[in-house]
This record gives C-alpha cells, structure tokens and sequence, in this order.
C-alpha cells in the first residue's frame, strides 16, 4: 500500500507516519508538508534512509505537486495537514480558510481524479462547538464552530461530505479531541505548561481554568485512524475521544504535581475570545463498529510525555527561538500584560 500522508512533519501526522513504517512492513509512505512554522523535519530525523519513507517539502494548496504524487500511484490520502491553533486563527484566519478549505479541495480533486481507494480527512470535535456540563458530541451533533479554526475545518468536512455524495469519492472524516503526546508544538496547552513549569515559568490559563478538554493520547488516535483507514465505511464520520475529560487547571496541577514545581507557578490571564466552554466525546461509533477505545489512562499518558519534553530539552529550545519567541510575546501582549513582564 501506498500512501499519501499531508501534514506528516507535524505533531500527529510525525506520530503517524512512524505507527504506520512500524506496524506494516510492506508500506510506502509519502510525506507531503509545507514545513509551516509547526512542520519540523527533525522528528523525522530517525526516519532518514529508510526507503519506505519519503519527505517532500510542498503546499497542498499547490495542485501540481499534489497531482504529481498522486499520480505516482497512491492508494489511500491521510489529510493531517492544516493550520491548527485556534489563537493564531483568531490573530490571523486567512491562512486557515486557504489551506484548510482551499487545501482541502485541491486534495480532493486530485483523489477524485486519479480515483483514489480511500480519502481520509483529520478533523477535529471543535467543529460541534461547546457543549454544556453534560451530553457529548455525537457524529450526528449539528455542526456550530466557534473559531475561525473550527469554522475551516468544518468546511472542509463538508467538502469531503459532498465529494462522497457528489463523485463517490471514497472520503472518511475522523473528528478526535485534544490530542496529547510527544512531538507537540509547544504554543499547545500541555507542552507549553510543561516546558514553562520545567524552567519554573508562569503556567497561563485563560479565564477561569474551568475549561474541560478530552485528551487523547496520541498513539491512541494513530491507531484508530489506521483501522478507520481500513476498515471504516465511505460516507461516514467517526468521532474519537479520549474518555478523559479534565479541566485546564486540573491538567495545570497535575503537571507541577509530577514535575514537582509550586502551584503559584499557575496563573491566570485573559481569556481566549469564543472560548468553548466543554469538549467530550461518545466514541461508541468507532468502538462498536470498528472495536476500538482509547487505551492510556491520562495520568500514565501524561508521565510518558513529560518524560518525552525532558528527554528532548533541545527539540523544544531550538523551537523556541525566532518566530516562536516573537509569537509568544505578541501574545501575551494581546492576553496579559503582568504575565509578559513575569517572562
Ligand atoms: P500541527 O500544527 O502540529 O501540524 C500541522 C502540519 O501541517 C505541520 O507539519 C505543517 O507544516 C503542515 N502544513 C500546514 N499547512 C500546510 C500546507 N498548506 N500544505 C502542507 N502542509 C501544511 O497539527 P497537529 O496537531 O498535528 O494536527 C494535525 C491534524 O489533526 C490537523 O488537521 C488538525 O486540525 C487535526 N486535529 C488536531 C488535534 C490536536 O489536538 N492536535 C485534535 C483534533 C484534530
Ligand atoms: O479539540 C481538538 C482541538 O484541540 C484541535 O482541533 C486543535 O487543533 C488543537 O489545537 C486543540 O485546540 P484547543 O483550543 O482545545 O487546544 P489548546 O491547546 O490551544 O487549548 C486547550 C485548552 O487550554 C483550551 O481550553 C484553552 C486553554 N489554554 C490554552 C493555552 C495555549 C490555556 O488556558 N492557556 C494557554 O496558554
């Protein structure tokens, strides 16, 4: 089998390009990112001579790299790449609704054209917007995104919808919650409080910390994408979730708890505009049909990234000079000025 994977130098698509070279022998991937602020060629660094893995640096917005690919044979298109931070998206949405709709659409074309088996798009449950404290997101939940992030991917899910109804295309839409794990970009919720709390920074959490995310342990979604990949019916949406809802500051505490560091370290600072209150998942589609459920508790998932962060000081320094730096400040500038002058 040969595959196309977009997006795979960043956190999931790297995560998943490597289950994927170690669980099937006999597969090719190739690896289709733009290298944005978020791709990084060094989590592919152990990837180097391997003859089943090949980098291209391109844009899939740009049709004839896309087509170029494809047309060398490609059996199956995972779709991780995407503009993915929902601040950057409030800053900035232009570069989300290019590549995340119009990126979208170009891959889908192409698949269509060169009648490709399976398309698979990597969406998000943000696209149903908030939830209140009970009920979860079902695949039949009415889509209401909230941010200019969710919104893309939210059209472009449809896109795919329509692609199925419209040509056949053999499309599939995974929706997953807050995924955790090595390899993530430090401007996300746990990697930016564990490296601040490793080098005894504020711990920023917006409003009143109250906020619940589902984590999901990031080799847990790589594997059900892999059976959804195979085994999942054309048309269809599959919702995957972590069965572990926690609030940030619960998440921030637990951090300093195993790293050892103070709770005044936790501070509080303006919150996100459009923030959603609730995420949480009924994954009992994919476990019914497809016999999957997320297997890492949070705490033992959440010990095993930590220990990644202090494995990999340099991964995140080397991350953290340049754009990173300016980002972060502008950031904190818009959020909270007493947090700027504690950094
Ligand atoms: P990420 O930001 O870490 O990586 C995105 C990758 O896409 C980067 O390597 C980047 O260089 C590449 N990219 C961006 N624009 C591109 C373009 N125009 N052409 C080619 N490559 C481009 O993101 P992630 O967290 O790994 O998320 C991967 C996918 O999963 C995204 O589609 C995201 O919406 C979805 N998702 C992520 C989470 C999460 O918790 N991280 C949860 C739900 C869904
Ligand atoms: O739910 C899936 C989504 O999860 C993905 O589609 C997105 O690509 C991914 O970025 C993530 O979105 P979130 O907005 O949930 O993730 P983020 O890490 O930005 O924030 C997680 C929670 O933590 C959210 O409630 C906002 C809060 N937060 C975030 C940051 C960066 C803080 O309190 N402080 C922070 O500094």
């Amino acid at each position: 089998m040969r595959l196309l994977v977009t997006g795979g130098a960043g956190f999931i698509g790297t995560n998943f390009v490597k289950y994927i070279l170690r669980k099937y022998s006999d597969y090719e991937v190739l690896n289709l990112d733009k290298l944005t602020y978020a791709g990084n060629l060094e989590n592919l660094k152990d990837l180097e001579g391997n003859q089943r893995h090949r980098f291209v640096r391109g844009d899939i917005c740009d049709a004839s790299v896309v087509e170029r690919l494809v047309g060398e044979g490609v059996d199956a298109i995972v779709n991780f790449a995407a503009e993915t931070h929902v601040d950057r998206s409030i800053e900035e949405p232009t570069a989300f609704v290019i590549t995340n709709i119009l990126g979208t659409q170009t891959l889908l074309t192409i698949a269509e054209k060169h009648k490709v088996r399976r398309y698979l798009q990597v969406s998000t449950d943000e696209v149903y917007g908030s939830l209140g404290e009970k009920d979860l997101f079902r695949e039949t939940t009415p889509l209401a995104p909230s941010s200019p992030y969710s919104a893309s991917k939210a059209a472009a899910d449809l896109l795919v919808q329509a692609h199925y109804s419209t040509y056949e295309l053999p499309g599939i839409t995974t929706r997953c919650s807050n995924n955790y794990g090595p390899f993530q970009f430090p401007e996300k919720l746990l990697p930016l409080l564990i490296s601040n709390a490793m080098n005894d920074q504020p711990l920023p959490i917006y409003g009143d910390g109250r906020h619940i995310r589902d984590w999901l342990y990031v080799e847990d979604h790589c594997r059900a994408i892999d059976l959804v990949l195979h085994r999942g019916k054309p048309g269809q949406v599959y919702n995957i979730g972590g069965g572990n809802e926690h609030q940030n500051l619960q998440v921030a505490r637990l951090v300093l708890e195993i790293l050892d560091k103070p709770e005044s370290l936790i501070t509080f600072v303006k919150d996100r505009p459009g923030h959603d209150r609730r995420y949480a998942i009924d994954a009992s589609k994919i476990q019914n049909e497809l016999g999957w459920c997320p297997v890492t508790p949070f705490e033992e998932g959440l010990r095993k990234t930590i220990a990644w962060y202090q494995n990999n000081k340099k991964w995140v320094a080397d991350i953290q000079q340049g754009e990173y730096q300016n980002y972060y400040q502008k950031m904190y500038v818009h959020r909270d000025e007493t947090l700027l002058k504690r950094l």
